[in-house]
């Protein structure tokens, strides 16, 4: 059995759920799942109820942020037709921009010419756009990066031609990175079967072609390793209308640990993709004193042990390689052998 010494992971794509979905999840209880799974800096997406579309509802939800969260964390913004005056007051608050451009759970949607180019013309240059971007759309993200010279970020790529197409986009140094997320990684189609509505998310499980391609460019054109966080109640998701998503900030170290045993990456590269790389890409803060100790003894994932509100992971029964012993945050003990400690209000808010 041996210990591993980690930094504090960034996990770029979570949805906390404020305002208008506390009883799925809140600031206090998702970055508590966060500390438990090594995660020290969340970002938190904008389609909540109401979206962080408008300046009045960013900073009402930076409030509670500041209130209530245990690790650090950012919002991003959503562009939305109606809202779009408000982007430059909204660049001032967010660390960046979502742009919704296929469809999933809530109602932010970009689908028109004029409001993508709005974003593209009057979002700040030094902060990031990313992008929901499935199929052909990821080549409008791409086109839209050409055509404005400025850095576009992809939101969880899982089909085999996404990956490829960005990988194109690299090869002529277009100025476009992506994120894949664990559960496209670990889980495809028959597993989509298997569990049902808990295995129902978007981008949806993709073939065992899909999953083989984000393996097969984890060393070189997947820049990092995001959750999409997406908790929902079990009531919802047995519901007769399923809400897409799945819980996933506190499982995604042990999953990418459990690949490095079996050589698929090594240690140096899953602290890429989990630390540096996310901090470069949205130019987050550095976070002195902190670090994620792992123990790598073999253990099982559980819904009963996790702290989402949610209660459930759609990798409940599966091995894994490791397990998260102790977590610092700035010199203090943050989560101890599955005890969360740090309490609401302890971390930071960023900008
Ligand atoms: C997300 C959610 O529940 O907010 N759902 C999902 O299936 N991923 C929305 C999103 O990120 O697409
Ligand atoms: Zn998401």
């Amino acid at each position: 059995m041996s210990t591993i010494t980690l930094p504090g992971l960034i996990d770029v794509h979570t949805h906390l759920r404020v305002p208008g979905g506390e009883h799925k999840e809140d600031f206090a209880t998702g970055t508590a799942a966060a500390l438990a799974g090594g995660v020290t800096m969340v970002l938190g997406m904008p389609n909540t109820s109401p979206p962080l579309s408008t300046p009045e509802a960013l900073a009402l939800a930076y409030a509670q942020a500041q209130a209530d969260t245990r690790c650090d964390v950012g919002l991003f913004a959503g562009a939305s037709p109606e809202q779009i005056a408000h982007l430059p007051a909204l660049g001032e608050q967010a660390v960046a921009l979502k742009i919704y451009l296929n469809d999933t759970f809530g109602p932010l949607r970009v689908e028109d010419v004029p409001t993508l180019r709005a974003c593209f013309q009057t979002w700040p240059r030094d902060k990031m756009i990313a992008m929901h971007a499935e199929k052909q759309s990821v080549a409008v993200g791409i086109g839209l990066a050409a055509a404005y010279e400025r850095p576009v970020h992809f939101c969880h790529i899982s089909r085999r031609e996404e990956i490829e197409l960005i990988a194109d986009a690299k090869m002529r140094c277009l100025p476009v990175t992506c994120e894949v997320t664990p559960h496209h990684l670990f889980l495809s189609e028959a597993d989509a079967v298997r569990l049902g509505p808990l295995g129902d998310m978007r981008p949806v499980l993709g073939t065992q072609s899909d999953v083989d391609a984000l393996w097969e460019h984890l060393n070189d054109t997947v820049d990092c390793i995001a959750t999409d966080h997406a908790p929902h109640t079990l009531a919802e998701k047995h519901s007769d209308k399923v809400p897409p998503g799945v819980p996933g900030v506190e499982t995604s170290l042990v999953l990418m640990l459990t690949a490095v045993t079996q050589n698929r990456l090594t240690l140096h590269r899953l602290i890429e993709l989990m630390a540096a790389n996310p901090r470069c890409i949205y130019n987050l803060p550095e976070q002195p004193d902190t670090h994620v100790e792992v123990e790598m003894t073999p253990t099982v994932i559980r819904s009963e042990t996790m702290h989402s509100k949610c209660g459930w992971t759609p990798f409940d029964g599966m091995a894994v390689a490791a397990q998260v012993r102790r977590v610092i945050l700035r010199g203090q003990v943050a989560y101890e052998d599955g005890v969360v400690t740090a309490v609401p209000g302890s971390g930071q808010t960023i900008p």
